[in-house]
């Protein structure tokens, strides 16, 4: 699979990169692929999917050690430089971590640390002190809403690492978030709201919102999965067990969902059975759970595992793994963007593709662990 995926985005990365500047000569990264128009959806560095493409390119530079791959990735992670002053959405942890946090992994560098401390400054200026939250969606100024979603927990890495690298308050908004979401934001059995609306005088949810769900009563998938991810991320960064319940917890909801399908690719919302599939809830679920198979012991963590198996089995098989050339080079079929919004149904996505590559390589490195101890 890593080298039919080398093959896509080689594929995939020469079809971009003569797009990478729009007419008026501003920057875009390849988002999906457009089968109406047959051509590929480049969309502004500034979209909060823009540094997933360029982080496929970094896992396939780890899974093959390929210099093209790790040329190529720094060409479109360096044009995402603008995102660390951005203060007018959340999604900036997205875009700098999954691109420039993976450089600097894999090159072993420090070279893009004063950018990466600068975005998380500019994310931490979302961060509501009353309320102990990051705001997700809308301007700082707006003092009548304070839109919150699932989402913004995938954002708190980038602020675990700066808390790490001596830029302090960035961990203590990173915990205040994820424990006041995890108190407001899911429903008793584990199902996650998508976006609540907070008072913010009162500090009391106002209102709750579908947002990309399918109703205010059922959870929407990927929202589920950023949910299960996100936990199991807070509790690899601090180690408060709250949140690995938490993620067992969210988890356990997903799984035991009677709406999930045999093959563990979830519907795009847990109450839309029958209708479409979201590849990339499924695979950003199994690299949440691979991981947090590790956290847990005994048969819980054999049930956490065999599930991302089983999930991985589905999306690298004909059913979504494409052929190459039929959704521009991209690797999965069957995303579901935004049902209700009328957008992206039945699409490749650029962030299904990169917890793909990220749960094959999780897998990948547990075999090798494993091994390792049997020797
Ligand atoms: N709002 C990010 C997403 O669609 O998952």
């Amino acid at each position: 699979i890593f080298e039919k995926s080398a093959a896509h985005y080689r594929a995939l990365d020469a079809a971009a990169t003569p797009l990478m500047r729009d007419e008026r000569g501003k920057l875009r990264t390849p988002h999906g692929f457009n089968r109406e128009k047959g051509e590929l959806d480049m969309r502004s560095i500034f979209w909060w999917t823009a540094g997933h493409f360029p982080g496929s390119l970094w896992y396939l530079y780890e899974a093959t050690g390929d210099e093209f791959f790790r040329t190529r990735a720094t060409a479109w992670t360096e044009i995402l430089a603008p995102n660390a002053k951005v203060t007018d959405n959340h999604d900036i942890g997205f875009v700098m971590y999954c691109s420039f946090g993976n450089a600097r992994r894999l090159l072993n560098t420090d070279r893009y640390d004063a950018l990466l401390a600068e975005t998380a400054d500019s994310l931490s200026k979302r961060f509501h002190d009353g309320l102990g939250l990051i705001r997700s969606w809308g301007s700082i100024s707006n003092r009548s809403d304070f839109l919150v979603i699932p989402d913004s927990l995938m954002n708190l890495e980038l602020l675990e690492w700066a808390g790490k690298n001596g830029f302090t308050k960035a961990d203590a908004v990173a915990r205040s978030h994820a424990t006041k979401t995890l108190r407001c934001h899911f429903r008793q059995d584990g199902g996650t709201y998508h976006v609540l609306n907070y008072d913010q005088q009162t500090g009391r949810v106002k209102d709750i919102q579908q947002g990309q769900g399918a109703s205010c009563l059922t959870a929407w998938s990927r929202g589920q999965s950023w949910a299960i991810y996100g936990y199991t991320m807070m509790y690899r960064e601090t180690k408060d067990k709250s949140y690995l319940d938490f993620a067992r917890k969210v988890a356990d909801y997903a799984i035991g969902h009677p709406n999930m399908p045999a093959d563990g690719v979830p519907y795009w919302d847990y109450g839309a059975p029958g209708e479409e599939r979201d590849s990339s809830a499924g695979s950003c679920m199994a690299s949440a759970l691979i991981e947090l198979s590790q956290y847990v012991t005994g048969e819980e963590g054999e049930r956490y595992l065999a599930f991302a198996i089983r999930q991985l089995t589905a999306l690298a098989s004909p059913e979504y793994f494409s052929r190459g050339d039929e959704i521009g080079h991209f690797l999965l079929k069957h995303g579901v963007g935004n049902k209700p919004g009328g957008s992206e149904i039945d699409t490749p996505l650029d962030y299904g593709d990169y917890y793909f590559l990220e749960a094959l390589l999780r897998f990948r490195n547990l075999k090798a662990k494993s091994e390792m101890t049997e020797r």
